[in-house]
């Protein structure tokens, strides 16, 4: 396993849309593997291949209290299950430092193919639903600055690349 490099915005592969992955093998395994390794290096609840530079529709997650139940989503689609919307500050690993309300609905179903490549379905509420949507706007090339005012999404921008530059200059 290894720690690999969060691509973060305005790099143009967050904008790429994800791949459908067309078997779950040792090879997809490693890489399952390595975004693990990288989202709990970074403090990160969840992670999207193309934030490691991968266009394939694999989501990585852990939300568990003692960071050891991580969770594999390999071409995952949600539909949503209520109308209603909930507000919730969020914040990406290719966005750092930046946090800000979006509104998603509070109930969808996930269906996905796991680490073992077996098929599953599941009903996600609360922070799971919040994530695996986030999650999936990454494979749509969408991050959630995307959703905010303009002048909100640039400033957001400056920051990071600002932050960025501070972490160049500090190695
Ligand atoms: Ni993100």
């Amino acid at each position: 396993m290894a720690v690999r490099e969060i691509l973060t915005v305005p790099d143009a592969r967050l904008k790429l849309v994800s791949k459908p992955v067309d078997t779950v093998d040792d090879a997809l395994r490693d890489l399952m593997d390595d975004m693990v390794e990288t989202m709990y290096a970074a403090d990160g609840i969840g992670l999207a291949a193309i934030q490691v530079g991968v266009d394939k529709r694999v989501i990585v997650m852990d939300l568990s209290e003692n960071r050891d139940a991580p969770r594999y989503f390999v071409n995952p689609v949600i539909t949503p299950l209520t109308e209603d919307l909930k507000p919730y500050s969020e914040g990406c690993l290719s966005i750092p430092d930046v946090f800000d309300e979006v509104e998603r609905p509070s109930k969808v179903k996930v269906e996905y193919i796991d680490y073992d490549g077996q098929k599953r379905e599941e009903i996600a509420e609360d922070l799971f639903a919040v994530c695996i949507q986030h999650e999936m706007d990454h494979l749509e090339g969408v991050v959630f600055i995307d959703y905010l005012s303009r002048l909100k999404r640039e400033r957001a921008v400056k920051k990071v690349q600002k932050l960025v530059r501070q972490r160049a200059a500090a190695e």
